[in-house]
């Protein structure tokens, strides 16, 4: 019996194609109609059931065969608000818009398993596509959780990939337990009095109250955050006055900050406004603090990793400990709600991720797509 991988390499050119397609069309997230309805007309040609507008833009294709378990799998669809450099045949043309993460690449690689699966159909079970808008950013997983996915589209486990510049092509990455990290976004206004740059003793200078705090800061990681844990507290952005000889009334900072738990999320976050408020207050000024957070860590179950390592280390070769990285991915919202996995696969040597000169490496299609489909046939066995 053929793999997976050599099957979908077959029909290499006509998903290269749609991977191309979709890089010249990027559009961000919750805007991706173009995307979507291509994403359900190449669905609708295989057969596929198909539900459209699940969390705004997003797509849902349903195989089902037999009454074994339901797996999702899942590829993100936006691009970045950036501009493109890599002056391909196949670049964008989108002033200001670029697929430069390779979600057009995950996108094809779950239609490449789609079509496979519908067609070979060697699994017990359902299989929910599940195509997502807006990773970058802006909320889509939770989009699709709060329009009902996984109570309409019921599933025991679900999967997903990402690429990975430097990795071999055919090689994953994965490794149980936290993988990526939580990600925040911060401001911090600091509110003083302002005044004449010569007179600071009528004002509330909130340049030096700032700048404390901003030292202050770094002893949340430093004193706080227990050694075995990892964290990052980043201060990113100082605006304040943009006057020689005047002390402006107010400044704000900005930055990001990065955990592996929620509760050391939590951590951060108290200590931060403690230190704002207190800081801000001992020089006569207040800070209020907003903290935002964007995706919550990415967590592999256990069970589902050994599943998606064993599937990956059956086509290709596998690191089933690779390293946990301090970026974000908000399929980590579904891996809350669903016991899943979602791994790394090799790019090869390409520009790295959120580049401009990156593109996905279309020869890595059949590998990804090989990957999902073959978790399901391992998952989902035929009885
Ligand atoms: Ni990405």
């Amino acid at each position: 019996m053929t793999s997976p991988v050599e099957t979908i390499a077959q029909w290499q050119e006509e998903f290269a194609a749609i991977r191309r397609d979709i890089h010249a069309h990027p559009e961000l997230g919750l805007e991706e109609h173009r995307t979507a309805a291509l994403v359900a007309a190449k669905l609708r040609e295989m057969g596929i059931e198909v539900h459209e507008g699940v969390g705004r833009t997003g797509v849902v294709g349903v195989i089902r065969n037999g009454n074994g378990r339901r797996i999702g799998l899942r590829a993100d669809m936006d691009a970045l608000p950036m501009e493109e450099e890599t002056g391909l045949p196949h670049a964008s043309t989108h002033k200001g818009r670029m697929h430069a993460c390779g979600h057009d690449g995950h996108t094809t690689m779950l239609l490449a398993a789609a079509r496979y699966l519908q067609q070979t159909r060697r699994f017990d079970g359902t299989v929910h596509l599940i195509f997502q808008p807006g990773e970058e950013g802006a909320g889509g997983a939770l989009a699709m959780l709060e329009d009902g996915l996984f109570e309409r589209f019921p599933c025991d486990e679900v999967y997903g990939l990402h690429n990975r510049p430097g990795m071999p092509v055919g090689q994953a990455g994965l490794r149980p337990g936290p993988m990526m990290a939580g990600v925040a976004f911060y401001d911090i206004v600091v509110q003083g009095r302002g005044g004449h740059g010569a007179r600071p003793e009528a004002t509330v200078d909130p340049v030096v109250a700032g700048s404390a705090i901003v030292g202050a800061l770094q002893s949340v990681v430093a004193r706080n955050v227990p050694a075995i844990e990892r964290a990052v507290l980043s201060v990113t952005r100082f605006d304040a006055g943009n006057a020689y000889n005047v002390i402006p009334d107010r400044v704000r900072l900005g930055g990001t900050v990065r955990a592996f738990s929620r509760t050391m999320m939590e951590l951060v976050e108290q200590r931060m406004r403690a230190i704002a408020e207190g800081v801000a207050a001992g020089f006569g000024a207040s800070a209020t603090l907003d903290f935002r957070v964007l995706t919550t860590p990415l967590v592999n179950d256990a069970g589902a990793t050994e599943a998606l390592a064993a599937a990956a280390a059956a086509l290709g070769a596998t690191d089933a400990d690779f390293p946990a990285v301090m970026g974000g991915e908000d399929f980590a919202f579904m891996l809350e709600k669903v016991p899943g996995a979602y791994a790394m696969v090799g790019n090869g040597d390409t520009a790295e991720v959120h580049h401009p000169k990156f593109d996905f490496n279309d020869a890595a299609i059949p590998h990804g797509a090989g990957l999902l489909a073959a978790v399901v046939e391992r998952q989902a066995p035929r009885v």
